[in-house]
């Protein structure tokens, strides 16, 4: 644990875990930017415990991704602990229980942020990943279910009486979604009432923002969740804006090879579509680099696309050992 505490107090910006985007290529890439570990997208505990090899694969991860957490949810302890139970030989160096989901599916059944109203469920839940795992396990919350409900003192207190070793809070109650704004003073309230440390989490989109509200707020991290999408260079002080094209494209073709690495040549076109995206949108070359995009069908043929369309770009990147590395 102190080693986690160790890096992320060096290095305090952590890729906040989203499905969709933040898998192990993106993850890898985050890590490489700054992002001081990596969580991996939530897991159903349900589905592992009925070993679904889907489920499975989406612990699948890369050496230089370490520290690497993963996260699941659910609400029965003993199904949680034989669902996590199914993945420990992949010797992960931490267990995240999510408690702050608030998809209807998800939390109205009463697991991710639906354990806020049942914290005695959710003490039990960690009680045994602490005692049974034998890894450093950690929260991810919400302020609670509603305002009317805002029991964020009572569960962190909970879950520091349990052993948890962090605790990420998003600021923002089940009830909001992701509408409004995080509210950064509760989570200050938060980080100063406990012993253990805080993650903060919400609506932040920049380096110095991120660094501004750990002085402010007396946090321990910053969790960075949309405001890293199509952006790692947030985990490294470069604004995205200040970039240009040809600034980008080293770091998207890396996380293209990543892709490719892990997911092979076909999926890996079609998934990196919507980085892409995210990445170059806000850019003037993006409406005609766009329809030469979108028709690629392998990874590959993507990468070349991206290197021919703007020809000369690359040659920043040593063109030749590019080409190799594909
Ligand atoms: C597309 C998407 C998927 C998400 N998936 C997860 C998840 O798997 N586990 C989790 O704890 N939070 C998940 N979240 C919540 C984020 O980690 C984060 O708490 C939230 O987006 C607020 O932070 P932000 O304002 O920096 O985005 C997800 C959010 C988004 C937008």
């Amino acid at each position: 644990m102190k080693t986690l505490l160790d890096r992320i107090s060096k290095s305090p910006l952590i890729l906040s875990p989203m499905v969709g985007f933040s898998d192990s290529p993106y993850r890898r890439l985050c890590r490489q930017m700054g992002s001081s570990l990596s969580v991996t997208e939530f897991v159903s505990t349900e589905q592992l415990f009925r070993s679904s090899a889907k489920a499975i694969q989406l612990f699948r991860f890369d050496e230089s991704e370490r520290p690497i957490i993963f996260q699941v949810f659910g609400k029965d302890p003993e199904v949680v602990l034989r669902g996590v139970s199914r993945v420990l030989h992949l010797n992960p160096d931490g267990v995240e229980l999510n408690m702050g989901c608030s998809v209807r599916t998800v939390s109205g059944s009463g697991s991710g942020a639906g354990l806020l109203r049942t914290p005695e469920v959710a003490r039990k839940i960690i009680r045994r990943l602490v005692s049974e795992t034998g890894l450093p396990v950690s929260a991810k919350i919400r302020l609670g279910w509603d305002h009317d409900s805002l029991n964020y003192l009572e569960v962190t207190q909970m879950l520091e009486e349990e052993g948890v070793w962090i605790i990420g809070v998003h600021g923002r109650t089940r009830q909001m979604g992701y509408s409004g704004e995080a509210d950064w003073e509760r989570i200050a309230e938060i980080a100063e009432q406990r012993k253990i440390p805080v993650l903060g989490n919400g609506d932040v989109t920049s380096f110095s923002q991120a660094h501004d509200y750990l002085r402010r707020f007396g946090v321990f991290g910053v969790l960075v969740g949309r405001g890293a999408i199509g952006n790692p260079w947030i985990f490294s002080s470069r604004e995205r804006s200040s970039l240009s094209l040809e600034a980008r494209l080293p770091t998207i073709c890396t996380h293209l090879r990543y892709m490719i690495d892990f997911y092979g040549d076909d999926l890996a076109a079609v998934l990196m579509r919507k980085h892409l995206t995210q990445y170059l949108r806000d850019l003037p070359e993006w409406a005609t680099l766009k329809k030469g995009i979108y028709n690629q069908t392998s990874g590959t043929s993507l990468l070349r696309r991206l290197t021919v369309d703007f020809d000369g770009v690359l040659d920043t990147v040593d063109k030749r050992n590019f080409f190799q590395n594909v």
